[in-house]
């Protein structure tokens, strides 16, 4: 595992971006894992810079991404599809066909489920998986407790989860229950992780995830078993680490 401290959120930002970038020239085919959540807009923001500026060509790579919320279609702007597409997708000369995410819109979540990871082995594998993390340590949706040798699966969002997604919708009463997720064991199947954090507010689980005990408990702490993680956090997310 590395750990690359950042100044603050735009550094972190640049930082992340220059790893990704640096995935895609050296793979143009390059299969990324890619995540959603405030913190890795600032990212993309920069991945788009680095587009504009041609210094990039996402026309050959691939996309999967790490979940989706149950039941919102497509084009509901709290949607990870719209996001994605919102943050990154319409921005650069990304393929939409080479862009996938768990099909929300599925009502059946054993054949949602199958078919993405039909899709994800298909494509051969995923290159590079960014992350965020929850303030209770989930990645993807992956919740505390949940057991680690799962592939892509339906949750049942905690209440700590749901809270902290309220802010994007009219109320808690409006964020889905239930998510599509990558498993544990879909995410550390990826050749190389890049979790990305930043702020006060993340610094105990920052602590807890990489210098805890590894516990389904912290779903992330499973990353202290991969040599090929790499951790880009700012001041702020690192405080509580000595
Ligand atoms: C959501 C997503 C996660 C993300 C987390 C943290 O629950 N499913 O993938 O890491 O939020 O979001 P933020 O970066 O906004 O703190």
């Amino acid at each position: 595992m590395r750990i690359i401290k950042a100044k603050d959120y735009e550094d972190m930002s640049k930082k992340a971006a220059n790893i990704i970038a640096s995935q895609v020239i050296m793979k143009p085919g390059a299969v990324l894992g890619l995540a959603t959540g405030s913190t890795p807009i600032g990212t993309y923001k920069q991945l788009i810079k680095k587009y504009n500026n041609g210094d990039l060509d996402f026309s050959q790579v691939t996309t999967v991404n790490l979940d989706e919320y149950k039941g919102l279609a497509k084009d509901h702007d709290q949607s990870y599809y719209y996001f994605m597409h919102q943050n990154l997708f319409d921005h650069i000369n990304i393929k939409p066909e080479r862009t996938f995410l768990p099909d929300g819109t599925q009502a059946d979540s054993d054949n949602a489920c199958a078919d993405y990871d039909r899709i994800i082995a298909e494509v051969g594998g995923v290159d590079l998986q960014l992350l965020g993390i929850g303030h209770n340590g989930h990645i993807g949706f992956n919740e505390p407790g949940s057991v680690f040798e799962k592939d892509t699966h339906c949750v049942d969002l905690t209440e700590k989860t749901i809270q902290a997604n309220k802010r994007f919708f009219a109320s808690a009463d409006d964020v889905p229950k239930q998510a599509y997720t990558m498993g544990i064991r879909t995410i550390m199947m990826a050749r190389k992780i890049l979790l990305v954090a930043s702020g006060e507010e993340k610094a105990e689980i920052i602590k807890e995830a990489f210098f805890g005990p590894v516990t389904p408990a912290v779903q992330a702490s499973i990353l202290q078993l991969r040599k090929h993680v790499i951790l880009v956090a700012d001041e702020a997310a690192l405080s509580q680490v000595k």
